[in-house]
């Protein structure tokens, strides 16, 4: 059997009827480019996120750097995140200017750990830029009171876990701004890039709207800007899928619950840890090898039985060769456990279309490479 790691052309075969509609609509009508159909997108994706404003724009990482800018943050200025994420959230902070801060991650969820964060805070520190890393929040209260209290601004770092919900909280409402990805690897996922800010902030709003579109908010009149904005054509595909959404993310975990129980009994892993009072929605389903060395043999085991595993995130963005590119950089105590995370996490294939013999199938070669190897990590 193969299991591959993404279900992007099943999930299309599953709901074509309505992407197809979607683009012929675009098509016909002309407008491509800031036309009728991303502003309808726009408005059910303020309306799915409970958020009064949403700007579709050219990436997630765009999603990112432009509520900074919004915001007058640049350089001299630091955003605290942390190390354990996609490359982009650190590079959006460099794209604003601003010096990018490095705390540890949670050794639980490892996302960003909210202890850390206030060693790290300076007279210069204007925001903190959390991540929702794999699909599961990051614990916004505890995020949202160090700001508070330090008055600092909060953009979440959305990218991977459109429809996660916080014990008591949902995306969006604790923070200045949100930014979302909707490449197709996402939960809302689009054939090509995207993105969108959403927002309860109408300056936050404006201020993207006129920087995405080269500085204008009328016609022909121009001030500084850049050219991002979401297409029409991708506004469409979205606005197809978005309503598809929650039933895709339940059906991510219906997968979880699944590999959870038939993993349980490993020995040579550990399983991802979902909150209490949380609502994960599995964008990935990362476990982390208990010995560093085991994580390229298991990875290999899957590889030869033809499973699509893969790694997020091998190198931390502070291990990357040649970090930080002369950018402003500063990495506040040690950072074991995004390190650790780093060297021996591996992601099983995750997607809803998944069915429920390719899951078995994962898990019977995970534990027959666990059953063959757990010796090794009660000896150590
Ligand atoms: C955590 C995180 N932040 C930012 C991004 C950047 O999104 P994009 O690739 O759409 O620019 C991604 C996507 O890969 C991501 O996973």
């Amino acid at each position: 059997m193969r299991v591959g790691f993404y279900g992007h052309v099943r999930q299309y075969h599953r709901i074509r009827k309505e992407i197809d509609a979607k683009l012929q609509e675009v098509l016909e009508s002309g407008e491509y480019v800031m036309g009728p159909m991303l502003k309808r997108f726009e408005k059910e994706l303020a309306d799915y996120c409970g958020t009064k404003y949403a700007v579709g724009v050219n990436s997630g990482t765009d999603a990112i750097w432009l509520p900074l800018l919004a915001l007058g943050i640049g350089e001299g200025d630091e955003c605290i995140t942390t190390t354990n994420t996609f490359f982009a959230t650190a590079e959006a902070i460099w794209i604003a200017g601003a010096t990018a801060v490095f705390v540890d991650a949670d050794p639980r969820t490892r996302c960003i750990d909210p202890a850390k964060i206030e060693a790290a805070i300076t007279s210069r520190t204007r925001a903190l830029v959390p991540v929702h890393l794999y699909g599961q929040c990051a614990d916004m209260t505890a995020i949202r009171k160090i700001a508070d209290k330090h008055k600092l601004f909060v953009i979440e770092d959305n990218a991977q876990s459109i429809g996660a919900r916080g014990n008591g909280f949902r995306i969006g409402e604790l923070s200045d701004a949100v930014s979302m990805s909707f490449i197709i690897q996402k939960n809302l996922g689009t054939f090509g890039d995207g993105g969108a800010v959403v927002t309860n902030n109408p300056e936050i709003d404006r201020i993207c709207r006129r920087l995405r579109n080269h500085g204008s908010e009328k016609r022909a009149v121009h001030s500084m800007g850049y050219n991002s904005r979401l297409d029409d054509i991708h506004a469409g595909i979205l606005s197809a899928k978005l309503p598809h959404v929650d039933e895709w993310n339940s059906q991510r975990r219906t997968w979880a619950q699944r590999y959870t129980m038939g993993l349980k009994d490993a020995r040579t892993f550990r399983l991802p840890c979902e909150m209490s009072g949380f609502y994960h929605v599995y964008h990935l389903y990362v476990i982390e090898t208990k010995k560093a060395a085991h994580r390229d043999q298991l990875l290999k085991h899957f590889t030869d039985n033809g499973i699509d595993a893969k790694c997020h995130y091998p190198i931390a963005i502070h291990q990357q060769e040649g970090f930080p590119w002369g950018k402003a950089a500063r990495i506040v105590g040690p950072i074991p456990e995004s390190e650790k995370n780093a060297a021996s996490c591996i992601s099983l294939p995750m997607f809803p279309e998944l069915t429920a013999e390719e899951v078995d199938y994962v898990i019977a070669k995970a534990m027959e490479w666990d059953k063959a190897h757990e010796a090794e990590v009660s000896a150590s």
